[in-house]
């Protein structure tokens, strides 16, 4: 497949090329070998194929999909939300937390949340509750985040004592597991943020982190941002990825500490 092809599929699935420019290579190996099990050599071929049906297109959204991610990443979004956000969030609070990772890929966000609360022991008594909600339009890697094994490269921005206390090791030590005691009160579930309908409820912190900004184009990038945080409380906090901005119509979103990467909606 040569670069004209991919632009087709892109444009075929109103995709933004921005996000490609490293994994472009991979992500058209991953293409070609669905065409050829299709029988198909030509890309006008393939993408109707694609309009013809459903499953076949949902296959070739899916190898679209890009997860790459590790523990903590963007170093100062944690910071901040150790430092700062969480405290402020749990003090004199007896309703639940309810974050939303949108776009949470193998899970490397969701466990990093659950890690920094833990380690913040935030709760007293078992209040405030903490309700995690993680979403990916990519049934594969939620098999895989409710699996929770890493390799050395994700987790390695975690601290030893980290490593030590929240992952259980495989013999040879080149997986990392995470502990069952970690995986509780996260739902897991299938959505598309494009075309989907969102979960229920509203919540205190939003992660839309390297999908829906990165990866997609307007119009359906700018409406699908308004549907996805008009999930946000009144003062809720929405955190984007490194090289991401909101969008021009985003409004009522404040940057918090002097970062561009986490708003307060107001
Ligand atoms: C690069 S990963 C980001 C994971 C994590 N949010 C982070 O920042 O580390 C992008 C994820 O977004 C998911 N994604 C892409 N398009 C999506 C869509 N329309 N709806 C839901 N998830 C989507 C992909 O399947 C992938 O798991």
């Amino acid at each position: 497949m040569d670069d004209h092809q991919f632009k087709q599929l892109l444009a075929y699935f109103n995709l933004s090329g921005k996000g490609y420019r490293k994994v472009r290579k991979g992500v058209k190996k991953r293409i070609a070998r669905h065409m050829q099990s299709l029988s198909c050599r030509q890309i006008e071929r393939y993408l109707q194929r694609l309009a013809a049906d459903e499953t076949i297109k949902n296959q070739c959204a899916a190898l679209m999909t890009v997860s790459i991610s590790r523990f903590y990443r963007d170093r100062r979004v944690w910071s901040v939300l150790e430092k700062e956000l969480l405290p402020d969030l749990v003090a004199g609070r007896t309703a639940p937390v309810r974050i939303w990772s949108a776009g949470c890929g193998r899970g490397e966000e969701v466990y990093s949340f659950r890690i920094a609360w833990k380690d913040l022991r935030l709760q007293r008594n078992g209040r405030p509750r903490l309700e995690i909600v993680a979403t990916d339009v990519n049934s594969d890697y939620l098999a895989q985040a409710q699996k929770g094994v890493y390799n050395r490269g994700s987790v390695r921005e975690l601290t030893a004592e980290q490593l030590g206390r929240y992952f259980e090791s495989r013999p040879g030590g080149s997986r990392y597991c995470i502990r069952p005691e970690l995986k509780t009160n996260i739902a897991w579930s299938c959505q598309d943020l494009v075309s989907g309908q969102n979960p229920p409820g509203l919540f205190d912190i939003i992660f839309l982190r390297n999908n829906l900004l990165t990866y997609y184009r307007d119009p359906q990038k700018g409406a699908a941002f308004e549907r996805v945080t008009a999930t946000l409380q009144h003062n809720g906090t929405l955190i984007i990825g490194a090289h991401e901005r909101l969008p021009d119509t985003a409004g009522r979103f404040v940057p918090v500490s002097g970062t561009n990467l986490i708003f307060q909606y107001r």
